[in-house]
């Protein structure tokens, strides 16, 4: 059914400090069912082509670097109305201004090392889902 699902990615940064496990929880607590779940390393064609949206930004390349920089969790998260519902529950894009208690305020860096990427539409999520998953990964 379109519109329960989204894609969460659990940046490089947040996994080596160890809050993969800490946002995951969250995640749980939130009341979303973690459907597939992997710890995998983007290759720099696999993060140009999963940004491709920004490609024209200045923050591109730099973006495809971090994302290609270490290891990351991608993980498909269904909920009712779940794009909203993981949006609401990580914050805003920059931590600096993400609410208080917020995924990406507790774990967040910086605008680019902030914690985690969520889908911002349920296209979108489809899309992304597909990107990272097969069928047989999807329970
Ligand atoms: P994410 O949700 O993964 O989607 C696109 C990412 O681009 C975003 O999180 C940020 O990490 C990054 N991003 C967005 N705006 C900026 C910016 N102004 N400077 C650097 N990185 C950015």
């Amino acid at each position: 059914m379109i519109g329960n699902k989204t894609l969460t990615m659990i940046k490089p940064t947040a996994v080596e400090k160890g809050f993969a496990g800490p946002i995951l929880a969250k995640i749980n607590e939130a009341g979303f069912k973690i459907s597939a779940l992997k710890l995998m390393k983007l290759s720099k064609e696999q993060a140009e082509k999963f940004y491709e949206v920004h490609k024209d930004r200045p923050f591109y390349n730099d973006l495809v670097g971090f994302m290609t920089s270490g290891a990351i969790v991608a993980a498909i998260l269904e909920k009712e109305n779940a794009v909203e519902a993981y949006r609401q529950l990580i914050g805003a894009t920059n931590p600096d201004q993400a609410e208080k208690g917020t995924v990406r305020d507790l774990f967040g860096t910086n605008i680019q090392a902030n914690a985690v990427h969520g889908s911002d539409s349920n296209e979108n999520a489809e899309i992304e889902a597909d990107f990272f998953f097969s069928k047989l990964e999807r329970f």
